[in-house]
């Protein structure tokens, strides 16, 4: 670093370096926006949760804040309490990486409008709005303090975009149509909306989480009556939707695993185990799945993995065991592990596809069908019209 070069440039640039080194930056102009628009402006203090649970801010004033905010990580940047008096996660930083994945995924041309759903900081808007120019970035969150935040931060950089404090779900009619969307939050459905607001041939890239850890990026291109697209072979995970800007709901109910009816199982009991035919299950399961733990062992170890749906249905999976099967309980009209068991018996007999042989399908009417390796194929899934919880 030569003395006149102002400390955080040359930790971008080395983040830059990185990322290219890695194969995940390709395009000079996605290089230059992040040398160039400085990430510390746009997180001036993070959130880190401590062995506890408990969270720590670290701020501007603190020897390593600079130097963690140029790494190649997520940082948690907003948190808000749950009703049951729990600090959760409300905004991030993504990883620069990801960011860059999507963003070279997007293959967006200088000529485009993009729209962004989830503007968090305004990093992300900020690269864009580095690489397109004020008129073509549109970014909207559900929270009008991460709004007005970030738009302060633009400014003070001489970035413009159009910010918009609204439920990202329903677009931003009055700016459409666009060329590319972009959510930097997890959808369980993809809006219809979205198809009507990008021009034909147009992109959008989000990640669909149906429940839990199922699901990932999926890129979309505008057809005449469809969204149709494959899945992004890495997996990615982002912040749910939410529909207030308030903490995300909480679990429903109480679960009882003593109650439930009981079985076994061979296979993992967490989602992240077995991530594409978790996702597959989907399709037997009416809304989407929750997930938590409950008990404790001695040395602090959950002793049941437990997923419930909105309408009262749960299973609990021991965690541990000394055997090579696991003990399951089961209650409520939909069986959730047996959906899972059957999804990963199928997921087996085909071979075991990973997300980059996956593709979906979106209609007018709402439909989302995932299929093997082709539109057409006959192997495919359809995931159900999600009940409102
Ligand atoms: C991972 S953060 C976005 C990161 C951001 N792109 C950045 O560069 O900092 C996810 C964001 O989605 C926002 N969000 C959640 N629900 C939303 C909704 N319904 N509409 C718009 N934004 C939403 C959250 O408030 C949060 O700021």
């Amino acid at each position: 670093m030569t003395a006149t070069t102002a400390p955080w440039r040359e930790l971008a640039h080395q983040l830059a370096d990185q990322l290219a080194a890695e194969g995940v930056l390709r395009s000079p102009q996605w290089g230059t926006a992040i040398e160039e628009v400085p990430r510390h402006v746009f997180v001036p203090s993070f959130y880190t949760q401590q062995p506890g649970g408990q969270w720590t801010e670290t701020t501007s004033d603190s020897a390593r804040w600079l130097e963690q905010v140029y790494r190649n990580e997520p940082l948690i940047t907003a948190l808000a309490v749950a009703p049951n008096g729990n600090q959760v996660t409300v905004s991030s930083s993504t990883k620069p990486g990801l960011m860059v994945r999507m963003l070279e995924a997007l293959d967006i041309e200088d000529t485009h409008r993009v729209l962004e759903i989830g503007t968090g900081t305004g990093y992300n808007a900020g690269l864009l709005t580095h690489r397109l120019g004020d008129g073509q970035v549109f970014s909207v969150d559900i929270s009008a303090g991460l709004v007005n935040a970030a738009r302060d931060r633009l400014a003070a950089r001489g970035l413009t975009p159009c910010l918009v404090t609204a439920h990202g779900g329903g677009g931003l009619p009055r700016h459409a149509p666009f060329d590319r969307i972009i959510a930097t939050c997890s959808v369980p459905a993809i809006p219809w909306t979205w198809a009507d607001q990008v021009h034909a041939g147009g992109r959008v890239l989000v990640d669909l989480k149906r429940s839990v850890h199922a699901g990932t990026l999926v890129l979309l291109t505008r057809r005449k009556d469809r969204l149709e697209g494959r899945f992004l072979p890495r997996w990615a995970g982002f912040m749910a939707i939410r529909d207030t800007d308030t903490a995300p709901p909480h679990d429903p109910f109480t679960v009882t695993p003593a109650e439930g009816t009981k079985s076994w199982t061979t296979l993992p009991p967490l989602p992240w185990d077995a991530l594409v035919p978790w996702f597959l299950a989907q399709a037997q399961l009416p809304s989407p799945i929750r997930f938590g733990y409950r008990g404790a062992t001695q040395h602090g170890r959950p002793v049941w993995a437990v997923f419930t749906s909105n309408e009262g249905s749960w299973c609990a999976v021991q965690m541990d065991s000394d055997h090579d099967r696991r003990e399951v309980r089961q209650s409520g009209q939909v069986r959730i592990w047996d959906a899972f068991e059957t999804a990963h018996s199928r997921w087996q007999h085909l071979g075991e596809p990973g997300w980059d042989r996956l593709g979906l399908t979106v209609s007018a009417d709402g439909l989302h069908r995932v299929w093997l390796d082709h539109p057409d194929s006959r192997h495919h899934w359809t995931l159900p019209a999600l009940r409102s919880s």
